[in-house]
C-alpha cells in the first residue's frame, strides 16, 4: 500500500508540475460546487489513491451531493453523481465538454482513434463503427463466437487452474479479432496477439519513455502492430475483395467529397476497437463467473433457461440460432444486473470547453468533469439494495437514465450488442457442458484497470460428463 500511495504522489508532484497551468481559481462569475480541492499541488489525489475508489466518491457525494468539486492528478475536477447532470455533459451539451484522455494514453493506442474526437470526423468514424456491429452484421457471427466460445472452455478443462480474468481475455480478444478481420490466418493473429498484450501490459504504466520501462516496451510493441496491420491491408487492398467486417467498412469509406481514409487512420481505429472490446467484455464475465458460481439458485435457473435451446440443437451439435439469442430474459437479466453490480466503467472523462453553467454552478473551462455511472448504478434511490445482486430487478426497466453501462449520448458505446452476444453464447456453453469450482473466493476485488475479482478468479473446469470426477484431480 505504501508503495502505491508513494507512486500516487510522485504521479501527482509530476503531473502538478504539467498541469498546473489549469490550478487556481477561475476568473469567471458563478459559484464553483461544494467540494474540497484537498491539499495544495497534490489536491485529493492521495485520498483517492489510499482507499476504495467507491468509498471516495460516496463519502463525498454524502457530504457535498450530487455535484460536488475536487482536485486529482494535477486536475480540478467537478464529479457529478445525478442522472440529469450527467444526461446534460453527455447529451444534452455534449458539443461544450469534450473527451479527455492522458497523451501517453492516445499515444499508444493512436491519435486517430474515433473516442479522442468530437465533431465531424468523430460523427463519420461513428457510423463506421455502429454499422460494422450492428445487430445486422453481428447475427451472422453467432456460430464463429460459438466455435471460439466452445474451443475456449475446452482449453480451460482438465482440473488445472485458470486464471479466469486472463483466459477471457484471450476469448474476447479473438471475437474482436473476429468482427475486425473476419477470418484472419492463425500465424498472422497469434503475432498480432503477442505484441498486443505487451502493448496491453505497459498501458497502465508510468509513462517514461526511457528503454527497458513496461511504458516504452509498449510503445516498441505498438510499432510492431502497426507493422502487421499495415501488412494485413495491404493483402487486403490487393485482393480487391469486398468484406462485411470492420477493417472492409474502413477501407471502403469515402467522405462527401470522395476522400477514403488514411492507413494511419484506419490503423488506430481498429486498435481503439481492439481496446474498448477486450478488457471491459472480459471483465464482466469473469464478474459473471463469479455471481453464477456463488448463487447455484440462480445457476439452475440459468440452466433451466439454456437446457432447452441446447437439447432443440441435438445437445449442442447444431448451432445456436440468432432467435434463441434473442430469446434469452434471464440469462439477459443476469447480464445487466452484473453490468450495474461490477459497473466496471465507474466513471468517464471530459473536459470542459468553455465556462459552463449548470443549475447555478459555473463548471470552469479547461475542468475535467467526470459523470460517475457506479454512483448512480448503486444508489438506492434508482435501485432498491444496491448492494443485492438481483436480476429480476431487471424484468422492469430501470428509472430513466438510471442505467449506464455502456455510457449514454455521442460517445455511447457501438459495441455493446456484440459485447451482449458474446456473453449470452459463452453462458449457454458453459451451463450446459461445463462444471467449475473457485479456487480463491473473496470478495476482494482488483483494478486491471477495470475492477475484477482477487487474482482474476482462479478456477478448476470440467466438462458436465466428467464433473463427479472432480475430487479426484
Ligand atoms: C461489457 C463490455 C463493454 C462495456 C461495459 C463498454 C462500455 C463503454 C462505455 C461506458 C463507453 C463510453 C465512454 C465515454 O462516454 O467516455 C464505451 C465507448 C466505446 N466502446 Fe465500449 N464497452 C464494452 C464493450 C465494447 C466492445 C465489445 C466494443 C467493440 C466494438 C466497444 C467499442 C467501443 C467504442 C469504439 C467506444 C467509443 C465510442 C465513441 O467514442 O463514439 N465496446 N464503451
Amino acid at each position: 500500500m505504501g508503495v502505491i500511495i508513494l507512486y500516487g504522489f510522485f504521479c501527482a508532484l509530476l503531473l502538478f508540475s504539467l498541469f498546473k497551468k489549469h490550478w487556481g481559481k477561475p476568473q469567471q462569475r458563478g459559484n464553483l460546487p461544494p467540494g474540497s480541492m484537498g491539499w495544495s499541488y497534490i489536491g485529493e489525489t492521495l485520498q483517492l489513491y489510499s482507499q476504495n475508489p467507491d468509498v471516495f466518491f460516496a463519502t463525498r457525494q454524502k457530504r457535498f451531493g450530487e455535484i460536488f468539486k475536487t482536485h486529482i492528478l494535477g486536475y480540478p475536477c467537478v464529479m457529478l453523481a445525478s442522472p440529469e447532470a450527467i444526461r446534460f455533459v453527455l447529451v444534452t451539451k455534449a458539443d461544450l465538454f469534450k473527451p479527455t484522455y492522458p497523451r501517453s494514453k492516445e499515444q499508444l493506442i493512436g491519435p486517430s482513434a474515433i473516442f479522442f474526437h468530437q465533431g465531424a470526423y468523430h460523427s463519420q468514424m461513428r457510423k463506421l463503427v455502429q454499422g460494422s456491429f450492428s445487430l445486422k452484421i453481428i447475427r451472422n457471427l453467432v456460430p464463429e463466437i460459438e466455435a471460439i466460445a466452445m474451443s475456449t472452455l475446452e482449453s480451460w478443462c482438465g482440473g488445472k487452474i485458470v486464471n479466469t480474468f486472463y483466459e477471457l481475455k484471450k476469448f474476447t480478444f479473438d471475437v474482436a479479432v473476429l468482427s475486425i478481420f473476419g477470418d484472419l490466418d492463425s500465424p498472422i493473429k497469434e503475432k498480432l496477439r503477442k505484441n498486443y498484450c505487451i502493448l496491453d501490459k505497459g498501458y497502465n504504466s508510468f509513462p517514461l519513455s526511457l528503454p527497458g520501462t513496461s511504458y516504452n516496451t509498449s510503445v516498441l510493441a505498438r510499432k510492431k502492430i502497426g507493422q502487421i496491420l499495415f501488412e494485413i491491408i495491404r493483402v487486403r487492398k490487393e485482393k480487391n475483395s469486398v468484406q462485411n467486417d470492420f477493417l472492409g467498412s474502413l477501407l471502403n469509406f469515402k467522405d462527401e467529397k470522395g476522400e477514403i481514409l488514411r492507413d494511419d487512420q484506419i490503423l488506430d481505429n481498429i486498435i481503439g476497437v481492439l481496446f474498448a472490446a477486450q478488457d471491459t467484455t472480459a471483465s464482466i464475465l469473469t464478474w459473471i463467473l463469479k455471481y453464477i458460481h456463488d448463487d447455484p439458485k440462480l445457476l439452475e435457473a440459468i440452466k433451466k433457461e439454456q437446457k432447452p435451446f441446447f437439447e432443440a440443437n441435438d445437445g449442442g451439435n447444431l448451432p445456436l440460432t440468432w432467435a434463441q439469442t434473442r430469446n434469452m430474459p434471464l440469462t439477459n437479466g443476469v447480464i445487466m444486473e452484473s453490468l450495474r453490480m461490477a459497473s466496471i466503467i465507474s466513471f468517464t472523462f471530459r473536459e470542459a470547453v468553455t465556462d459552463v453553467e449548470y443549475n447555478g454552478y459555473l463548471i470552469p473551462k479547461g475542468w475535467k468533469v467526470l459523470p460517475l455511472f457506479r454512483n448512480i448504478h448503486h444508489n438506492p434511490n434508482f435501485f432498491t439494495e444496491p448492494q443485492t445482486f438481483n436480476s429480476s430487478r431487471f424484468e422492469v426497466g430501470p428509472k430513466y437514465n438510471t442505467f449506464m453501462p455502456f455510457g449514454i449520448g455521442v460517445h455511447a458505446c457501438p459495441g455493446n450488442e456484440v459485447a451482449k452476444l458474446e456473453m449470452l453464447i459463452l453462458i449457454h456453453h458453459l451451463v450446459n457442458r461445463f462444471r467449475w469450482e473457485v479456487v480463491v473466493s473473496s470478495s476482494g476485488v482488483q483494478y486491471a484497470p477495470f475492477p475484477v475479482p482477487e487474482q482474476g478468479l482462479p478456477a478448476k473446469f470440467w466438462k458436465e460428463s466428467s464433473a463427479n470426477m472432480r475430487g479426484q484431480d
